[in-house]
Formats: C-alpha cells, structure tokens, sequence
C-alpha cells in the first residue's frame, strides 16, 4: 500500500475530525471487538494445530452442535468486551440467555453477537465470520429484556462483521458510511482497504441453499426460475455461489452485487438466521452502503424482536435484486 496507512484505531479517533461523532466509547468499545477478531484470526488459523478443530459436545441454545471454535469464539468476544465495562448485556448464539456484564454508568451499550458464523466450514479450512450488533441502553438500571434486548435493528448505533477468510476484513458501519479493514498480520493492524464501501445496486450472484428449493414458497422457486433464465440484458442468469457461511456469501455481495437469501422451509418455519445477532447487524451494514434487506415482505430493521433467539426469513444483497425477489413474493396467488 502507497501512503501512510489509516489503521482502524486511527479511523476511530479521527472521527470526529471527519465529521463523524461516534458516540462516547463506542470507539473504544468497537476497537475491542477488533482486538478479538485477532486473537480469533489466529485461532481460526492454527485450530487444526492446536486441537480445536471438531465438536465440543455441546448443543447450543438454537439447537445447533457447538463446534469447539463456536465455545472459544464466544469466550474470546466476551473477554474482550467484558474488559472494556462499556457493555451491560451481551446477546450471544452460543447463550441461553443474555450475559449481564456490568451496570454501571459507563457500560451504556448492548451487545448482540454471532461470535463464529458459519462454523459448519471450520474442519474444512473454509471461511467464517463474527458478526456483531450494538445498540444503546434503553435505560439507565437493572438490563430490562424487553425494553433492552427486544429491539428493532434501527436502534442500532453500529454493527459489523469480521470475515478470517484468506485474509481477515473487518467491515462496520456507525450510521455514516461502511468501512472495510485488512489485518495487517505483521503489524498487527486493521488498516483502511475499503473506503466508504458501496453496494452495486444489481449483480450477477446469487447465494441460497438449493438443497432446500423444494420446500420454498412458489414466489421464491419462480424467482429463482427467472435468475436461472437467459436474458443477457439484465445480466441473466445470475451464477451460484454459496459458502454456506453468510458472511462470506454477504461480503461477495456487498462488494461485487448480488444477494443472499434464506427463507422458509420445511425444517425452518421461519428461516434458519437469527435476528438480534445475523440478520440485524447486516441489514445495517447493508442498507448504510446503499443496498436492501428484508424479510421478503418487510424491512429487516423494523422487525422487533420477541425473543433474543427469534429467527427470520432473510434476502440481502444489492438493492434491486432484493426488490426484485421481494416483488416475486408479493405475486405470489
Ligand atoms: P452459524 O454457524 O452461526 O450457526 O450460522 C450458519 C448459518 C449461516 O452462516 C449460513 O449461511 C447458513 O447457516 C447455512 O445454513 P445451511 O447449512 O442450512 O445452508
Ligand atoms: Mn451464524
Ligand atoms: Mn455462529
């Protein structure tokens, strides 16, 4: 890289300078996160080295079988944010319930966390991610579930993801613009790559599993007819990618165009992602660089949460695609 590198600590303490006023601690708080996806990026990379490749024997809260990386994911983002005592409650896949961590003054924010997304990959040196949302405390005292935890994701202050892919990006957003970071592993910096990232507002991708196309409403199964179609004109037919980590299959679209989805099926009455904690941070990420996330009938974001483990039907991507997948939906008899 020519010039001298923004680093993200850099980026975080010239905010204001840039016109961006991040609330107070919300640098130092994301700046913890971006300590813990290190540690992560290295033990995601030495797991098959160390013995943390594999099961830890535990199923987690959403049924799924712990991976050992999911439990030291989950330790590693808590440690972190736990030291900064910017944070009352975290919201984690991989906890039953939220972790009350302090209440004083200073720990004016919520956490939600999918420490280790896409953990199906780890045995077989594929990517993961961790995505994380923050929210500010609905009020001062005691963490309320309901007025702290169930909310909507425009309530967000920041979200963002980590993705340990062949290199590790960390991408956030605080309401002004999304910002893409490469870990320097010699320095054992994030440093500025991605600048004010825009998502493409159409692409030639698209991200699902197919495994499930059977069981998906006929809306989705004729939207994916048309992708499959060949019409150069508008780009057609859309090539299949899919990672089968959706931070992975996110990242591709939000820098190349495209979208992701994950709807309803036969197992999933109300898809597989979780709101608080893959959905919501996203949608954030997404729609701050300009493209769309929803349900297929509704605004990921002006979805409030029931419950902190609550799932939703997702498409995310470039703005037409989604509105286009949107528009199969409504035609449906
Ligand atoms: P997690 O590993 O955090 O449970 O998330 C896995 C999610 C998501 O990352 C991915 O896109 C999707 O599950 C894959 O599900 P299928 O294996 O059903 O396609
Ligand atoms: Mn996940
Ligand atoms: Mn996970």
């Amino acid at each position: 890289m020519k010039g001298a590198a923004i680093t993200l600590d850099r980026h975080l303490r010239e905010a204001d300078g840039q016109g961006r006023d991040l609330p107070e601690g919300l640098a130092a708080l994301l700046s913890a996160l971006a300590g813990a996806s290190k540690i992560l990026a290295r033990q995601v990379r030495r797991a098959a080295l160390s013995g943390s490749l594999g099961y830890s024997g535990g199923v987690n809260v959403t049924g799924d079988s712990q991976k050992k990386l999911d439990v030291i994911a989950n330790e590693t983002v808590l440690e972190a944010v736990a030291s900064t005592g910017l944070v009352a409650a975290v919201v984690s896949e991989e906890l039953k319930g939220a972790k009350a961590l302090a209440d004083q003054g200073e720990a004016r924010y919520i956490l939600c966390t999918d420490p280790l997304d896409g953990s199906s990959n780890t045995d077989i040196n594929g990517a993961v991610g961790t995505i994380f949302g923050i929210y500010p405390r609905a009020a001062d005292g005691p963490v309320d579930e309901v007025r702290d935890l169930l909310r909507r994701g425009s309530e967000q202050i920041a979200a963002g993801y980590v993705m340990y892919g062949p290199a590790t990006v960390l991408v956030y957003t605080a309401g002004d613009g999304v910002f893409g970071f490469t870990l320097d592993e010699d320095a054992g910096t994030f440093v500025l790559t991605h600048d004010r990232i825009r998502c493409p507002s159409r692409g030639h991708y698209y991200s699902a599993n197919l495994g499930h196309l059977k069981e998906w409403r006929p809306g989705i199964r004729k939207f994916v007819e048309h992708l499959t179609e060949r019409d150069p004109s508008t780009g057609r037919p859309y090539s299949l990618r899919y990672v089968g980590a959706l931070v992975a299959d996110l990242h591709r679209g939000l820098i190349e165009g495209g979208l992701y989805f994950y709807p309803a099926d036969e197992g999933h009455a109300n898809g597989k992602l979780r709101l608080l904690y893959e959905c919501a941070p996203l949608a954030f990420v997404v729609e701050q660089a300009g493209g769309r996330a929803s349900t297929g009938a509704q605004r990921i974001l002006e979805v409030r949460a029931e419950s902190i483990h609550q799932r939703v039907p997702l498409v995310i991507g470039s703005a037409l695609d989604v509105e286009l997948y949107e528009t199969f939906m409504r035609r449906e008899p």
